[in-house]
């Protein structure tokens, strides 16, 4: 049995009813009319021929083919599509792992990263460091291998931190799944909205055999409403165990949403350019709030993605501050014990702050005017 997903929990109380939400993890949304307007000819005709029948489990062949170009090494033939970034981690993890495997996942995560492999097999946690920018330490996941260990699974830009691996250390996490025979479950939904495209990961599938890439239109795109996500894999007989999976999910995506999909993918660059500016003026935004409180926040500005986990100093501690924060003031952020983990210690005094949506700025200034009023180093 699935323990409640604490983040989903937090949201049903609130995403739609506090007037700010300035925790959110995707980028600003469009109109269907507005991604219709910058589509090719060709995808306009796949729009208005469209019929609302099944599709195909893995995908139609022209949407994989679209997902396969965002990669360097991948054919349409390595890719798998699902409903959401969800449904992937669910299809992978039970295609995956078996009561006597032995995953390891990394904390703070995003819940179904640890809950969904822990309801199936033992899973070591290994905590990012806070004291550290959230530093990961190989040798710890070195130690953490044990005979049966089949997966490592991370998650860089990573959710809530924005912390970015440097691309030394995923080498090395690569090399030592490579030496031991472990798949790696590489969760890149924020990539492409990175702080300076230097620090720019490799999708792991390119570069490794044994990895599984997830993706989705959710995050760098802003379009979360299509619910496509996929894996991208050279392993096709593990390709065929999600397939398998996905028969007892979703079967096959909305065929609207596929089609949508191909338009956003073949128009991604103004809709990752209009993205990654607004990130990038939100993120000065933050940055001159958070200078300008320091008695009461520390803040690092994260390496890439568009959520940041800020530690909130002020003496009442972080739940109370967001609690009465979205009570009195109608501002929403999530406090730390979303991010709980059942593996290892988390922080307990972060807040995860997001910044890819417009309504950022006036959110920000309503959480000063609550700030100042109500907050006590
Ligand atoms: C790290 C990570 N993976 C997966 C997902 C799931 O994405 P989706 O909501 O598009 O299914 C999220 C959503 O917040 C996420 O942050």
């Amino acid at each position: 049995m699935l323990p409640d997903f604490r983040l989903e929990t937090y949201f049903s109380r609130w995403e739609f009813n506090a007037k700010y939400n300035i925790c959110a993890s995707d980028a600003e949304t469009i109109s269907v009319q507005e991604l219709l307007e910058g589509a090719n000819e060709d995808d306009l005709r796949l729009w208005d021929n469209l019929t609302l029948a099944y599709t195909e489990t893995y995908g139609s062949p022209v949407l994989r083919e679209a997902i396969a170009d965002t990669y360097d090494n991948m054919d349409p033939s390595d890719i798998i599509t699902f409903t959401g970034a969800e449904e992937g981690i669910f299809a992978a993890m039970h295609a995956l792992l078996s009561a006597d495997d032995h995953a390891i996942v990394l904390t703070p995560n995003y819940q179904s990263a640890e809950t969904i492999p822990a309801s199936i097999c033992e899973v070591t946690g290994i905590a990012l460091d806070p004291t550290n920018n959230w530093e990961l330490d190989i040798d710890l996941i070195q130690q953490a291998i044990k005979p049966n260990t089949k997966l490592i699974s991370f998650n860089f830009p990573h959710n809530p931190t924005g912390k970015i691996l440097s691309i030394d250390k995923l080498n090395q996490l690569i090399s030592i799944a490579r030496t031991n025979g472990i798949y790696i479950f590489s969760d890149e939904v924020y990539r492409l909205l990175e702080r300076d495209d230097s620090i720019r990961l490799p999708q792991v599938a390119d570069i490794y055999e044994k990895a599984l890439s997830l993706n989705v239109t959710s995050k760098a795109y802003g379009l979360p409403g299509l619910r496509i996500g996929w894996i991208a894999c050279k392993d096709h007989d593990l390709l065929d165990a999600l397939e398998r999976t996905k028969h007892y999910l979703s079967i096959c995506n909305s065929g609207p949403s596929e089609v949508l999909t191909v338009i956003a993918l073949h128009a991604r660059d103004w809709i990752l350019q209009k993205n990654r500016k607004l990130v990038a003026d939100n993120l000065e935004h933050l940055n001159t709030f958070f200078a300008g409180y320091s008695e009461l926040f520390d803040w690092t500005p994260p390496d890439g993605g568009c959520v940041g986990y800020p530690r909130y100093k002020g003496k009442e501690g972080v739940e109370q501050f967001c609690t009465l924060l979205v009570q009195k003031s109608g501002v929403l952020l999530l406090p730390a014990s979303v991010y709980r983990s059942a593996l290892t210690e988390t922080p307990k005094d972060h807040f995860r702050i997001g910044y890819g949506r417009k309504n950022m700025i006036e959110g920000l200034k309503i959480m000063e005017n609550h700030v100042n009023r109500y907050c006590r180093v």
